[in-house]
């Protein structure tokens, strides 16, 4: 299954016509210090080149959220697990302007809900930096716990937090 349907949104796969929207978010470097940017306009391309591929690679991967009522996507939510990292992560990217309107708790409902019930995933999981205030408040709101702190391959120790069906 590679769309899901909220209440104000699609989540579908990423697209090129998406990319507007991937350029923006990682030239702004600020709204995108903890997903990696700044990025130059060629480094965004892959991100969205590998979120893409990794839908491919792996059955799962990152949905490009896009309103119902029409416009261009707000960002994105969905799971990852690159080669090397020791867990599969929900991991999210939403543009400024669509921070503290309840979009990422939505998607994120239900993108828990598809990988317990219709992927059957014995354990939704998460981690972050740990100075990434608002991700630990919305895994907070999500009911997430912590269940470990480990060391990962790019050299930061972070929390790991289980995520509940809600
Ligand atoms: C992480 C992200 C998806 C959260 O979405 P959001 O819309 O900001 O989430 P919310 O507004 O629901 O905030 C979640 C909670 O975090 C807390 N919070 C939000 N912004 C905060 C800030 N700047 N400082 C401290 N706490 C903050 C609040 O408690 C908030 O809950 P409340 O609105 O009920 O008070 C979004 O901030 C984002 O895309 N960040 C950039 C990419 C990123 O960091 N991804 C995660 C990588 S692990």
């Amino acid at each position: 299954m590679t769309s899901l349907k909220t209440d104000r949104f699609l989540l579908r796969l990423p697209e090129e016509r998406d990319f507007p929207v991937y350029r923006a978010f990682f030239e702004d470097g600020e709204a995108s210090r903890f997903y990696g940017g700044p990025l130059r306009q060629d480094q965004a391309w892959r991100v969205l080149a590998g979120h893409l591929g990794h839908w491919q690679l792996r059955e799962y991967g990152v949905w490009a959220i896009e309103p119902l009522e029409g416009g261009a996507i707000i960002g994105g939510c969905g799971f990852v697990w690159p080669e090397g990292w020791p867990r599969r992560e929900l991991t999210w990217w939403l543009m400024p302007a669509a921070r503290g309107t309840g979009a990422a708790m939505e998607v994120s409902k239900a993108a828990i809900r598809q990988a317990y019930e219709t992927n059957g995933w014995p354990l939704v999981e998460t981690h972050m930096n740990d100075d990434n205030r608002p991700a630990k408040g919305l895994v907070r709101k999500l009911g997430g716990e912590p269940i470990a702190r480990e060391m990962f391959p790019d050299g930061l120790e972070r929390t790991v937090y289980s995520l509940p069906c809600t």
